[in-house]
């Protein structure tokens, strides 16, 4: 299958379609998640990362942590609790979260010193939270609420694509 992706015009919808269209046929979560970060990574202008953090048992006490998956971008933390960082606060609160300068966040965890904005959006698949998507951009200001609607749609098509458990 060839998708042009150089051509991508910040068209949510075609892109939530192409997100559909890649995924058809396979529904393994490495697989799957692997393919959507790279697919986010190149149709997206301005970034530095993309990917997943998946919600794993903690490895002290008996709650859950975010174990970072599948990404494009420079190696970041691997670990982040439920409520720490903007990843954390996602998953905690159950809601995207968009920060315009994450200078200003204040607990956010800087993986790369290249980001300057960042959008997290939790993974609620029938009730149940598998972990968060998160994005980095170098540009302040990147994520406008368009973008969010928009990549909430991809990050849906994603979901809809895959068997998380
Ligand atoms: N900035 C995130 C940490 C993950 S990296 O950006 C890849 C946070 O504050 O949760």
């Amino acid at each position: 299958m060839q998708i042009d992706i150089s051509s991508s015009t910040g068209d949510y919808a075609l892109l939530a379609r192409q997100v559909s269209s890649i995924l058809e046929g396979e529904r393994d979560l490495t697989a799957n998640a692997s393919q959507f970060s790279a697919f986010v990574y190149a149709a997206i202008p301005d970034l530095n990362w993309a990917g997943f953090y998946l919600a794993r048992p903690a490895r002290q006490g008996a709650d859950q942590e975010l174990l970072v998956g599948p990404f494009q971008g420079k190696v970041a933390c691997a670990r982040i609790p439920f409520g720490r960082g903007v990843c954390g606060t996602s998953a905690a609160e159950r809601r995207t979260i968009v920060v315009a300068d994450v200078h200003q966040f204040a607990g956010h965890i800087a993986c790369d010193s290249a980001s300057n904005a960042e959008i997290v959006i939790p993974l609620i698949k029938d009730g149940r939270l598998y972990g968060v998507f998160d994005i980095d951009s170098p540009r302040l200001d990147r994520f406008s609420d368009a973008d969010k609607l928009g990549l909430e749609s991809m990050v849906a098509a994603f979901l809809a694509a895959t068997d998380m458990a």
